[in-house]
């Protein structure tokens, strides 16, 4: 397929903004410019550090979203006070390092992303995707992507996989990172733009009917997305439409079939069973990746799983407590919980996720990848 360096086509009416401008125009990032801590940028969160502790001071050194940045406001807050210029010693050699792609008529989900996109869910998932780092390296291990690829990150969040994509297509590929919340968007052309990966595009839009053209990328990928909408075929469909014949889908997906707490605690329980049944998509999705690749009319398809074993201070010990707080209202609007039921439950849990010997067993990593038929 014909291919415009650095370009990907746009519906007509469609706007391209730079986030960063060339180093001429570039200024010193204002006072109020927002800095995530080094944990939530996805450095190794220090060791001992539970995730609690990682958001209690992400929320200490995060200030309160320039007013205004709603959906609305999204292009407006990412102009450059935003966006520091690349860390001291790292040259781009006066390239653009990242645009962001703006459709004015924005393609919004019927559906909201359950944990929301304030600031400690951005920092969630920036240790997380450090987390995940070497499994999501495993992954990508198993696909033939070749330099000057074009490749899609799907529900990329804060960073997704955008750095790990980037430096396989190589210089002459390029990536888009595609989220339907713009302060994901705006959190991701700040970790973009201060580890200066040039070929990372961004563009706010939704999963289930993106604005691009078919057949624009030779791979698209997507972590943890499916699990949160109700209808993950619709996506897994849209990606095979933006692939081209002969290329490449993985997904990676949570099935919470292993996901238990060692020795068992009935408040770990309780949480789980009502958060599962008000979750916004299917806790097991894990299981039925094939199934939806398959459904999506691919071939080639591959099955891997992995779990791990964590202990307090691991980021992932205390997750279940993590979305028990998040999804607080759910939980009490479901009528599942009275209010004070959910925090007595969230006090015992709090007290045995916390003691030395309590260990959890994750749940199951599924990663699943095939073939668009040629
Ligand atoms: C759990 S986060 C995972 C982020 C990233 N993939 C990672 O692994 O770190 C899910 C992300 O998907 C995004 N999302 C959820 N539903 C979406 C949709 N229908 N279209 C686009 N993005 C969506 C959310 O905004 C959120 O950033």
């Amino acid at each position: 397929m014909g291919r415009v360096p650095g370009a990907h086509r746009l519906p007509a009416g469609s706007r391209t903004l730079r986030v960063y401008p060339p180093p001429q125009t570039r200024r010193a990032p204002r006072p109020h410019a927002r800095r995530l801590p080094a944990a939530a940028h996805g450095a190794a969160a220090p060791a001992g550090m539970a995730l609690a502790e990682v958001l209690d001071s992400a929320k200490a050194s995060v200030p309160s979203p320039a007013s205004g940045a709603g959906r609305d406001g999204c292009v407006a807050s990412l102009t450059p006070p935003l966006c520091p210029a690349p860390p001291e010693g790292r040259r781009c050699g006066g390239r653009q390092y990242s645009r962001f792609l703006w459709n004015p008529v924005m393609t919004i989900s019927a559906f909201e992303y359950m944990l929301g996109e304030a600031d400690e869910e951005c920092s969630r998932l920036l240790a997380q995707c450090a987390a995940l780092q070497e499994t999501s390296i495993k992954l990508l291990d198993q696909l033939p992507i070749q330099a000057g690829w074009r490749a899609l990150d799907v529900g990329c969040g804060p960073r997704g996989i955008l750095d790990l994509l980037s430096y396989r297509v190589g210089p002459t590929g390029r990536v888009m990172g595609l989220d339907y919340q713009p302060r994901m968007i705006e959190s991701a052309a700040h970790w973009i733009g201060e580890r200066c990966l040039p070929n990372v595009d961004l563009i706010c839009a939704s999963a289930e009917a993106c604005p691009l053209p078919s057949n624009s990328f030779d791979m698209a990928h997507a972590r943890l997305l499916l699990i949160n909408v109700p209808r993950p075929e619709n996506i897994v469909r849209e990606m095979a439409r933006l692939v081209r014949p002969g290329g490449w889908i993985a997904i990676q997906e949570r099935d919470w079939l292993s996901w238990v707490c060692i020795p068992p605690h009935p408040a770990w329980e309780t949480l789980r069973e009502h958060l599962a049944a008000t979750w916004s998509g299917n806790v097991h999705i894990g299981r039925s990746l094939s199934d939806l690749l398959r459904q999506a009319g691919l071939t080639d398809i591959h099955v891997a799983a992995h779990a791990q074993v964590t202990q307090p201070g691991d980021l992932p010990h205390d997750l279940l407590l993590y979305f028990a707080q998040r999804a607080r209202n759910q939980l009490l609007n479901s009528g599942r919980l009275n209010s004070q039921d959910y925090d007595r439950l969230v006090d015992e849990l709090r007290q045995h996720l916390y003691q030395p010997h309590c260990l959890t067993l994750d749940a199951l990593l599924v990663q699943a990848w095939g073939r668009v038929p040629v």
